[in-house]
């Protein structure tokens, strides 16, 4: 084992505000390949999928959730691996693992409480490609399932507008709002490329391109009894226009804030927060681990409807543990569709 080499991006420095995330904030360093102590297990990362809260992770100041990375640490990066040496009698060799495996080939694990529960598995019958279980059948797919169905209130003959609508959460989102019985799913993308394939092929009704659209009157034109259910992961200047256009007890599903994820002093107020009173609307914020007891509910209908074509798996491929930080730039780019994963070492036949 001595002989393979550990890869690993660690952080070398926090970006300055609105400096686009690149490999100047990492050093690559290559270690050997660590041995598992009693209680724990090595696995070999396959996938990882590089999501926008990274930002955070990178913010000298982020005290939500996880908080950040201290320079020199390894980077946080949720992943799929394959057990490769346990010490654990729960966790064997051969098994699959979803969890924070980091920015490296291998990383040393072991059960750890709560935190460990809720943001880790073994899968037991994994499909393929595996990185599925890190996208539409993982944490994208429930954290779109929990916002349209808890944070969204989805009832059958909503309206509904989904933001990001071309990402991992959003394209699954606008897919799952269509299951649950949405009269009508417009999806919000930066290119006519990302709107076409939202409506050819994930089934959205419609999409607007926001960056060429005067998009208040697309909004209504395309809603014209205004939007039931705005699932957001965006804020800024979006959230604002979109809240000018909700219905009657209209819900918006505040998933995230990708427009002021750089900046968060460039925050704009959403000043049409008064049609929240006008239209006796409601806005809720949710995160995905809130639901953590609730993930095999997830699990089951995520894998159910994609086993019946009516949830489509789409995912965005980079190559090599090398690409990660231009994963993440892309991310912030809008170059992806749908879930951004990168491939780290091949999957095992
Ligand atoms: N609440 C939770 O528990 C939870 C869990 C996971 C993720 N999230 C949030 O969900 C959102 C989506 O995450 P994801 O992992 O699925 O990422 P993603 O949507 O796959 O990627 C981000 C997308 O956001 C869009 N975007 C980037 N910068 C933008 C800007 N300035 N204005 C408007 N759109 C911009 C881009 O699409 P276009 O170029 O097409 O606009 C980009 O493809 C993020 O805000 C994330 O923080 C929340």
């Amino acid at each position: 084992m001595s002989e393979i080499r550990n890869r690993q991006w660690r952080v070398a420095r926090y970006p300055a505000s609105n400096e686009p995330i690149s490999s100047a904030l990492f050093e690559w360093v290559e270690n050997s390949v660590p041995e598992p102590s009693d209680n724990q297990f090595v696995v070999k990362t396959l996938y990882l999928a590089p999501g926008p809260a990274l930002r955070g992770y990178l913010d000298p100041n982020h005290k939500q959730f996880l908080g950040n990375v201290p320079v020199g640490e390894v980077m946080r990066g949720r992943g799929i691996g394959v057990i490769l040496s346990s010490k654990n009698p729960d966790y064997a060799v051969g098994e699959y693992f979803v969890g924070s495996l980091g920015w490296q080939d291998y990383s040393v694990q072991h059960p750890r409480g709560k935190e460990f529960v809720f943001s880790t598995k073994k899968i037991s019958a994994p499909l393929r490609p595996l990185s599925l279980e890190l996208g539409i059948l993982g944490q994208s797919g429930a954290t779109a399932y929990f916002g349209v169905l808890e944070a969204g209130r989805i009832k059958a003959g909503d309206n509904v507008l989904v933001s990001a609508a071309a990402g991992g959460v959003g394209s699954a989102a606008g897919q799952i709002a269509r299951i649950k019985g949405a009269a009508k799913v417009v999806g919000l993308a930066s290119t006519d490329k990302k709107c076409q394939w939202l409506v050819d092929t994930l089934g959205f009704d419609a999409a607007i391109n926001y960056k060429t659209a005067d998009l208040s009157h697309q909004l209504a034109e395309e809603f014209p009894k205004g939007i039931d259910l705005f699932f957001d992961s965006v804020g800024g200047d979006i959230l604002n226009t979109g809240l000018a256009h909700i219905s009657l007890n209209a819900r918006v599903a505040l998933c995230g804030f990708i427009a002021t994820d750089y900046d968060p002093h460039a925050n704009i107020g959403p000043i049409n927060y008064r049609n929240l009173l006008y239209q006796r609307a409601t806005m809720q914020g949710f995160i995905v681990f809130d639901y953590w007891e609730r993930f095999a509910e997830a699990e089951q209908a995520l894998r159910q409807w994609h086993s019946t074509g009516e949830l489509v798996f789409c995912e965005d491929l980079s190559d090599g543990l090398e690409k990660m930080p231009q994963a993440v730039e892309d991310l912030f780019a809008g170059n992806n569709s749908g879930v951004k994963i990168c491939r780290v070492n091949d999957e095992p036949a």
